[in-house]
């Protein structure tokens, strides 16, 4: 089995935020776990540098265009590393070897009469990169940016999209799991429903994008261009070998709402017209709303959201990201949010834990783990994450398996109060009861290491060397009874250190 995931690769007109580090550790999340599974996975991310906008924004910074994109891309580049993202690669469409690709996939579709010559008269939003009709501007504006459309006209080449709304309409009918969440499936079977039109696939007026390989006066739309970075850099992510027959089409798009038609329409119809399989799955997610107010209220205007992972560390942030809103709806991220779910639920629940179970064994075992049998009842919680976590995450559920793990840390938790090892601990005549609950406690929490590992990576590596265990993270590990005997346990330091309150935290 294999699992390819991408992101979006994001423009280069602008610096990263959090929105963009958002779908790169989801993706990422997905990447981790599959290789959990033991399945042969590849992630990538990358740059969309090319565009009529780019060489605009470049030049209104009086900036040199090279530099700026190198400068704007070493910028993503950083973010991806920052996230602590295990992206196999980085694909930027400047790079020839992509853009060679794009003239070649472009041909077979012009092979195929699918590309026709035509003349494009309409308005175009730059920074949609999009043409818009009258009547889906809003008061004359582009719904997505507010900004007035400019008038175009120009000789193009058009791909015939209208000839595909039947073959995907039945793609749609034989795969109701193609785009998940289901409304996002139901929005672009719509969009597909109410007929498509042909889309102009190439610029006369521009000089910065791929030369259309028929006619080199032409640059390539860059929308067509990005789209073919998701098959184009498996041809040449590794230097000596050519990974799409390995790995397409067994590719996972995830990307935000904004881009749902470009992805779950317009790429599908391409890949047919060059004859190429379409993509397995696509999930669209929601936005991240900032709570502007109360974001500026503590932090005045100097702090990116971004900076949080510096200040909560980066384990965190991807914690609280997929916690503070269902994967697939909107949600609004704040610092006081995020500070509270880093004290009550890392900190108290999470980490207390860790160092209760720790200290405990340190002093009532001399730092000893010793394998006994555990109770059914903290097996079966065990059982419950590996079913329900992993099933939501084939569903890319992030927020469900992250609620299902959270589940195992709160009844490891309950265990403790229940159990009271401090009494138990006072009776030489219920040592064997002790040493159950300390390995149920030790069992627990390397479980729930094991499956938080794709949310929290270096997290669930401290936990695993806290409690002397192995850092063996393969999914099937998720069971009860995997503990392994280990000495030399010390009372842990907090996994999540005190954090000033918002406000302070920013001076
Ligand atoms: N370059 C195109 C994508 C081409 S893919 C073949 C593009 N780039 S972008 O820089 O604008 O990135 C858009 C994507 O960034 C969204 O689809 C989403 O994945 C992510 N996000 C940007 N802002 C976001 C939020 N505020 N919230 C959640 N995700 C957001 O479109």
């Amino acid at each position: 089995m294999s699992f390819y995931v991408t992101t979006p690769i994001y423009y280069v007109n602008a610096t990263p935020h959090i929105g963009h580090a958002y779908t790169t550790i989801a993706a990422d999340v997905l990447a981790r776990h599959h290789r959990q599974l033991g399945e042969e996975t590849f992630f990538l991310t990358g740059t969309d540098e090319h565009g009529s906008n780019i060489p605009r924004v470049a030049e209104e910074q009086g900036l040199d265009l090279r530099a700026f994109v190198d400068r704007n891309a070493t910028a993503f580049r950083e973010m991806t590393e920052r996230v602590n993202a295990s992206n196999d690669f980085f694909i930027r469409t400047t790079d020839e070897r992509h853009g060679t690709l794009v003239q070649e996939f472009l041909q077979r579709i012009h092979d195929a009469g699918e590309i026709y010559e035509g003349v494009y008269a309409g308005l175009y939003c730059s920074r949609c990169e999009a043409f818009y009709n009258e009547s889906d501007l809003v008061e004359g504006l582009c719904p997505q940016h507010g900004i007035r459309p400019e008038f175009v006209e120009e000789k193009n080449y058009f791909f015939r999209l209208s000839g595909y709304s039947n073959r995907l309409l039945r793609l749609y009918d034989q795969r109701p799991d193609f785009v998940l969440p289901r409304f996002r499936y139901n929005e672009a079977r719509r969009f597909i429903e109410l007929g498509l039109d042909d889309i102009s696939v190439s610029r006369a007026t521009q000089r910065w994008g791929v030369p259309v390989p028929w006619d080199p006066d032409q640059v390539v739309y860059v929308w067509v261009d990005a789209l073919i970075n998701y098959w184009s850099a498996l041809a040449f992510a590794r230097p000596d070998a050519d990974l799409r027959p390995g790995l397409w089409p067994e590719v996972r798009h995830v990307l935000g709402k904004d881009i749902l038609k470009f992805h779950c329409v317009i790429w599908p119809a391409l890949l047919l017209a060059a004859g190429l399989e379409v993509p397995k799955q696509l999930f669209v997610h929601g936005y991240l709303l900032l709570d502007e107010r109360k974001m500026s209220k503590s932090l005045g205007n100097v702090i990116d959201p971004l900076d949080l992972a510096e200040v909560y560390g980066v384990d965190p942030l991807r914690f609280y990201l997929f916690r503070v809103a269902t994967f697939g709806q909107d949600g609004t991220i704040s610092l006081e949010g995020l500070h509270e779910r880093y004290e009550r639920e890392l900190g108290n629940d999470l980490g207390n834990l860790l160092s209760r179970t720790t200290a405990m064994i340190a002093r009532y075992r001399e730092g000893r783990i010793r394998v006994v049998a555990g109770s059914a009842e903290i097996a079966g919680a065990i059982d419950d994450v590996r079913r329900a976590a992993g099933g939501r995450l084939e569903k890319f559920d992030l927020t469900g398996a992250l609620e299902a793990i959270w589940e195992l840390v709160r009844r490891l938790n309950q265990h403790v109060e229940r159990t009271a090892p401090w009494e138990l601990a006072k009776d030489d005549g219920r040592a064997a009861e002790l040493d159950r609950v300390l390995y149920d406690l030790a069992d627990g929490l390397r479980a729930a290491a094991v499956a938080l590992a794709a949310f929290v990576p270096e997290t669930s590596d401290r936990i695993l060397r806290a409690l002397g265990q192995r850092d063996d993270l393969a999914w099937t590990r998720v069971a009860a009874g995997e503990a392994v005997a280990a000495s030399g346990i010390e009372a842990a330091s907090p996994l999540f250190p005190r954090v000033d309150a918002p406000g302070v935290a920013a001076a």
